[in-house]
């Protein structure tokens, strides 16, 4: 019963989100080979950071994530990544995702192909990401952390109003070398009043 509660809950919950520029869908299995073509690509690897595997990325890489890590995650309601893909014809662009990590603070992360990059795709998908979190889930924190000398994402987070917090010891490193990040974050009463919800 308590499943299929849940199940239910999920499934009402895993729509697509649209923007002016974007649709996110859900991840599913067909989604693949789109990231395994795409994320094992060190202009993304070298900003992540252990248990992604570096310097090479398995090839079964993107199947094992999404069959062991996020169905599971999934289906428990405490993970939940989307392809962002362009509006227009649907063409899958990299993927953002957000993931409990303590009571009601969620965490974010998010990357896109190197040829979509520096049109402000990801902006747009983090704001829209995150409308989805707060109003579908009770999540009243969103953290967001990037490799000190991650400029891209630290401009992402710039521009998406969220509140710096400072740079902390990163444990583990990244794999770019990286042993500090700079920390963000973006609260419900923060968003409703920055963007609406
Ligand atoms: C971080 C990332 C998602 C940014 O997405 P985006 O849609 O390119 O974001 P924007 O277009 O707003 O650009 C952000 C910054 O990227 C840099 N940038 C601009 N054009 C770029 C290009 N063609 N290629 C790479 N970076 C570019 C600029 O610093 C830009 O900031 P600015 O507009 O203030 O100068 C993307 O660079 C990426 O996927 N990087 C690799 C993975 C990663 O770092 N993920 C985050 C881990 S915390």
């Amino acid at each position: 019963m308590m499943y299929a509660l849940v199940a239910f809950y999920q499934e009402s919950i895993l729509s697509n989100i649209t923007t002016p520029r974007l649709t996110l869908t859900p991840v599913t299995l067909a989604d693949a080979p789109f990231i395994q073509a795409n994320f094992a690509d060190d202009s993304i690897l070298r900003w992540m950071r252990h248990p992604v595997p570096y310097p090479v990325y398995p090839e079964d890489g993107a199947i094992t994530f999404l069959e062991k890590v996020v169905f599971p995650q999934r289906e428990a309601g405490t993970h939940f990544p989307f392809i962002i893909r362009r509006a227009e014809d649907a063409t899958p662009m990299g993927s953002v995702g957000v993931k409990l990590d303590t009571d009601h603070t969620w965490e974010m992360g998010f990357w896109l192909a190197g040829q979509f990059r520096g049109k402000g795709y990801m902006p747009e998908a983090v704001i829209a990401t995150m409308r989805w979190l707060f109003k579908n889930t009770t999540a009243e924190v969103l953290e967001i952390s990037n490799a000190v000398s991650n400029d891209a994402s630290a401009a992402v987070q710039q521009k998406t109003r969220c509140d710096f917090h400072g740079v902390f010891p990163a444990n583990p490193p990244y794999h770019c070398g990286d042993t500090e990040n700079d920390v963000w974050s973006m609260s419900r009463q923060s968003f409703i009043a920055r963007h609406g919800l």
